[in-house]
């Protein structure tokens, strides 16, 4: 039995994330702590609330008070944490909340994962942990920058984050590492490529071109349109945490992805093709700022040494993908149109 807490459970990944873990283990219990932010949305976990083993609690990562009262009432044996501001387009306008969670947040979980989870010291003086326990950050392959034409990412390239996001992702890496190195906290890092799958707020690239397709609005490529991602369906995100949560070696960092280089403006045609909606919809829209050219994630690690590997092609995770947003059109109108937000008052007028 273990006890899980996972922050950042209300966003696209960490829903899903609950969804697969709260089914695969079924002896371990779950505690999503989400701040409910404009991306956190309780709808994604609907399936979840009569679920004795989860519960949810709002709050702030950073509110140190909370965080330490949750790992005394719960004694958790894991924390996952998802919960970031997750958008680069937000991060170039507005940096400094991505400083505050990104950053501090991640900083507040470490500390209490390490006063909790303490139970004496070595003979060098080194804290000593109680058996079982592990601090798994989800970051990011922005951390590394952007590629030219060729080259992977891989866990030795040089951390290089060019957006105020990446920057965030990256300092918080580095703050997990010195928590490894100078406490001997069990952690891992998880560096993941670009999402896509149910649930995904519609700001990122794919659901906001399914989103505005539908509607007949045109579709805002930036720039040329040739910027690579690595793309990877969001359940094999969840798989390869798994992996890494059970099987990774103590202060390793796993880089993730799935061998899926797209151009963005391939990805933009697929998704009006397979729509049966016209080309004419795109439109070539100022470059964002500092726009990364490149991303590709060698997975050779995680793929040899814990034996993950995905399990979508990408043709059968995008047709699942689009054909999830046209079964759930109410779902896509509620977050394009804000409606979601009520869901929240609605479900605890319920409870209480
Ligand atoms: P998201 O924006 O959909 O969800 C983020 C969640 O965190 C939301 O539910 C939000 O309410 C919550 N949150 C934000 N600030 C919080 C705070 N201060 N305290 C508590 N909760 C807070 O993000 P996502 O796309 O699901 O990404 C989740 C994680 O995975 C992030 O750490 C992100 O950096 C990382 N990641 C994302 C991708 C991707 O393609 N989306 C790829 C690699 C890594
Ligand atoms: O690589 C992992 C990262 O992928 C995660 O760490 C981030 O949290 C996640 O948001 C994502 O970052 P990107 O910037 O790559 O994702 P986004 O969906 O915002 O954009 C994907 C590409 O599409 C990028 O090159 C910018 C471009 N784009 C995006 C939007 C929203 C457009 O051309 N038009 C758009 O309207």
């Amino acid at each position: 039995m273990k006890k899980v807490l996972v922050t950042g459970g209300a966003g696209f990944i960490g829903s899903n994330f609950l969804s697969y873990m709260v089914d695969k283990h079924q002896d371990w219990a779950f505690v999503n702590l989400d701040a409910l932010t404009y991306a956190g949305n309780l709808e994604n976990l609907k399936s979840l609330e009569t679920n004795d083993r989860y519960v949810f609690i709002k709050g702030d990562i950073t509110d140190t008070g909370l965080v330490s009262s949750l790992f005394k009432e719960h004694g958790f044996d894991y924390v996952v944490n998802f919960a970031a501001e997750s958008h680069v387009d937000r991060s170039i306008k507005e940096p400094e909340v991505f400083l505050k969670t990104n950053v501090f947040g991640t900083q507040c979980l470490l500390d209490n994962a390490k006063s909790s989870w303490q139970t004496g010291k070595d003979g060098d003086g080194y804290p000593v942990y109680r058996d079982g326990v592990k601090f798994l950050q989800v970051s990011t392959d922005e951390v590394y920058g952007a590629l030219g034409a060729s080259g992977m990412f891989t866990e030795t390239t040089p951390l290089a984050p060019n957006s105020p996001y990446s920057a965030c992702k990256a300092s918080a890496d580095l703050i997990v590492r010195a928590y490894s190195k100078t406490y001997k906290l069990p952690v891992n890092i998880t560096r993941c490529s670009n999402n896509y799958g149910p649930y995904q707020f519609p700001e990122k690239l794919i659901p906001l071109m399914i989103g505005n397709a539908l509607e007949d609005k045109s579709l805002p490529v930036y720039g040329d349109g040739m910027q690579i991602r690595d793309w990877l369906h969001v359940g094999d995100h969840c798989s390869a945490i798994d992996a890494v949560l059970e099987k990774g070696r103590a202060g390793e960092v796993y880089n993730i992805g799935g061998n899926n280089e797209k151009a963005n403006i391939d990805i933009v045609r697929l998704i009006l093709e397979r729509l049966q909606k016209s080309d004419t919809l795109i439109r070539h829209v100022e470059d964002r700022l500092g726009h990364d050219r490149r991303y590709a994630i060698d997975n050779a690690k995680i793929t040899g040494e814990l034996g993950w590997k995905p399990a979508y092609t990408f043709e059968r995770g995008m047709d699942e993908t689009i054909a999830w947003y046209l079964n759930n059109k109410e779902w896509l109108g509620d977050v394009r149109s804000g409606a979601y937000m009520d869901y929240y008052n609605k479900y605890y007028r319920e409870l209480t």
